[in-house]
């Protein structure tokens, strides 16, 4: 049987994913309270900013943020969702700001517009028979809980995060079905400020601190898990990995062992998430490295029950490892891991590896690990659009790049992985995360504006717009 033979499942959900502080802007509008992706400039103090090393907690005004108006789907998300719909999705990943709900985190109730807002966005979604596809948190979180009780360290913000879930659940029990409860929850380990809302104090053991928060944040995410199968009847709830494998550069036995360690280093989240314990290899790198984890009595049970019931992941590229001090020499850029530089694959702009072939192995991968449904929530090519003399976009390596993907997705549903569904990343133009700039363009839809923040905003269909069409109409035979 060859590729044509196999198909996806009917109900496969093709759509596109979006988040809120990539695309929103609006960041002081309809009560939103100032949160930690708001204070990540664009420029060469980002990196540091989201890694914790910012100078101060307030907006400065020598530094640009992107983030602040984006491309204003705040104001825009009705013409947009209409391109989308237009394009026949039958999902759209979006996410919440937390301080548009809780504007400072520990509010007593929450802020009625914020909560508007968004139902507004989801009958939108309904009406264009959208599947509204919900992350709960991605990379952003009120200040407040930053400057009050230092993030994701601290315990307390379980409390706030499970009060914060339960209030998204009853309001929109009838509205959403599938949800996540932190984007790329792996990254906190790489991105600390913007992934656990981290500032590291002078002489505190990092690696401590991490996995503090880490573990603050699976229970907390348990607990979402328990509060939406008991408030959404039928609710999907879902992890989120920051996903890729690893490959060993070579075959060299220690280049194996290190190419373990690497995709232990972000399997450790989703075995908790998906297995409900703690790994032994875990349990090991915490005792090697002198971390102590304060859990309170509960913990592993509440862990242990209240497990995830999809696999959500992005997948951009294949990472490669190897125990060679030369080859180490040898790393290339992608989606904030370094990875050695894998001489079989070719980059983009920004030096991310292509790997198609390794979509199709991450697939199996997470299948034979978890037994349970993956969702490609994230996956695309950051690219330089540009406007031709007849004002049309042709991005071409863009269709190339995500046609051989999905027929790698098709390969994997051959292989017997349970796939349902796939939402390439920035469905329509926005911020990046790593650079903030505009001009690394994800988009089926493009948005005028540059890294500077001038533009009209305009919309404009890319030839992508068209072709992702015939996929979805198609289910997939199409590419
Ligand atoms: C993922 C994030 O890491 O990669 C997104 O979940 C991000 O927020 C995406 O935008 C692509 O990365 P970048 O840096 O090209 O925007």
């Amino acid at each position: 049987m060859n590729n044509n033979s196999y198909k996806f499942p009917e109900e496969f959900l093709w759509g596109g994913a979006l988040a809120a502080n990539q695309c929103e802007g609006a960041y002081n509008e309809g009560g939103r309270g100032l949160a930690n992706v708001d204070l990540i400039p664009k420029g060469k103090n980002r990196f540091k900013a989201m890694e914790g090393k910012l100078e101060s907690l307030n907006i400065l005004a020598d530094e640009y943020y992107p983030s602040h108006e984006a491309i204003d789907f705040y104001h825009k998300f009705r013409e947009d969702i209409a391109l989308f719909a237009e394009m026949g999705f039958k999902c759209l990943r979006i996410s919440i700001a937390w301080s548009r709900i809780f504007p400072n985190g520990d509010d007593e109730s929450p802020n009625e517009e914020g909560l508007k807002f968004y139902e507004e966005m989801f009958d939108e979604m309904l009406k264009n028979n959208i599947e509204p596809v919900v992350t709960i948190c991605h990379f952003d979180m009120p200040i407040t809980l930053i400057k009050k009780y230092g993030g994701w360290k601290n315990r307390a913000l379980i409390g706030f995060y499970e009060k914060y879930t339960r209030t998204l659940f009853e309001r929109y029990k009838e509205k959403v079905k599938y949800w996540m409860t932190f984007n790329e929850i792996n990254m906190l380990l790489h991105l600390p400020f913007m992934g656990a809302g981290i500032l590291f104090e002078e002489g505190e053991n990092e690696l401590q601190v991490k996995y503090q928060a880490a573990h603050n944040e699976l229970v907390a995410s348990a607990l979402a898990t328990k509060a939406a199968h008991e408030i959404i009847p039928g609710s999907m709830v879902g992890c989120m990995l920051a996903a890729g494998v690893t490959y060993p550069y070579s075959c060299n036995p220690n280049d194996i062992q290190r190419a373990i360690e690497k995709e232990r280093e972000n399997f450790f989240f989703i075995d908790v998430q998906s297995r409900g314990e703690y790994p032994g290899y875990a349990k090991r790198f915490l005792r090697d490295n002198n971390i102590e984890i304060h859990m309170e009595a509960g913990d592993g049970e509440i862990l242990k029950t209240y497990t995830v019931d999809y696999i959500g992941f992005s997948y951009y590229s294949s990472r490669c490892a190897s125990a060679d001090p030369e080859v180490l020499k040898g790393m290339t850029a992608g989606n904030v891991f370094k990875s050695v530089r894998n001489p079989h694959l070719q980059v983009s702009e920004w030096g991310w590896q292509i790997d198609p072939k390794g979509l199709r192995i991450t697939c199996n991968n997470l299948y034979d690990r978890y037994q349970k449904p993956l969702f490609i929530v994230e996956n695309g090519l950051g690219a330089v659009d540009t406007v031709d003399g007849n004002g049309e976009i042709n991005d071409y390596y863009r269709i190339e790049y995500l046609r051989e993907h999905i027929k790698e997705m098709k390969e994997a549903v051959a292989d017997g992985v349970n796939l349902i569904g796939y939402t390439p990343w920035g469905c329509i133009d926005l911020v990046s995360a790593s650079t903030g700039e505009m001009k690394k363009r994800y988009g089926f839809i493009y948005v005028d504006k540059d890294n500077e923040g001038k533009g009209t905003l305009e919309r404009k269909k890319k030839k992508s717009f068209y072709w992702y069409k015939d996929v979805i109409s198609s289910n997939g035979e199409e590419l």
